[in-house]
């Protein structure tokens, strides 16, 4: 079964620390020494993850439970090239413009590859590698942007529930109802955390 506990470790997708730097965005900029994140510390930010056959997308049986438990109903691609998106360069632009948005973040990387950065408790940037067959929940409220790597180029799945609303909500936005909800998520799944390690 392809879910995140079965294939943690084999096939987890990798997450790490960044350190502030004014090199070219889709370099990885690891700390020194490197600092990896675990699917467990991203869970514990409210992150889903899975490991899906991109080559079957169209008929794949996994994909299918997820998105009828999730409501998944809505679904498109975007293949990231200059020649296939209008106003390329301000969409990457935007993209990387750290924002929220009022409803989760659904992506599964079908192609290529790409870096999405949230933010942990604390306020640092957590950089996630999606690669093919990676797909991923950001949940509501979570700070975060996006920016491609050095292979400049993925190909997404974009998942919704219902109709879908791309809006960004650029930080801060301590008072959108959604940023709101997450942190008092957060301050939950901690406590829930720490419920669970007292037994
Ligand atoms: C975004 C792109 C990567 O919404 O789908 O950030
Ligand atoms: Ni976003």
């Amino acid at each position: 079964m392809a879910c995140a506990e079965t294939l943690k470790g084999k096939l987890g997708m990798e997450a790490w620390y960044i350190q502030k730097s004014d090199e070219d965005q889709r370099l990885p900029h690891h700390c020194n020494p490197k600092q990896y994140v675990s699917l467990d510390k991203l869970r514990e930010l409210g992150i889903l993850y899975w490991h899906l056959n991109p080559q079957d997308y169209e008929n794949d049986e996994e994909l299918r439970k997820i998105r009828e438990n999730r409501g998944y109903n809505y679904m498109d691609l975007l293949d990231l090239c200059p020649e296939k998106v209008e106003n390329y360069e301000q969409k990457l632009k935007n993209f990387f413009t750290e924002h929220i948005h009022a409803d989760e973040e659904i992506r599964y990387c079908l192609q290529g590859s790409g870096y999405f950065d949230v933010r942990d408790k604390n306020d640092r940037w957590i950089r996630i590698w999606i690669k093919e067959g990676d797909m991923i929940v950001l949940p509501a409220g979570i700070y975060h942007r996006f920016t491609l790597d050095t292979t400049n180029y993925i190909k997404l799945m974009r998942l919704f529930i219902g109709e879908p609303v791309w809006t960004c909500y650029n930080r801060p936005q301590e008072e959108h109802p959604a940023r709101k909800q997450y942190v008092d998520n957060l301050s939950r799944i901690e406590g829930q955390g720490m419920t669970v390690q007292a037994h």
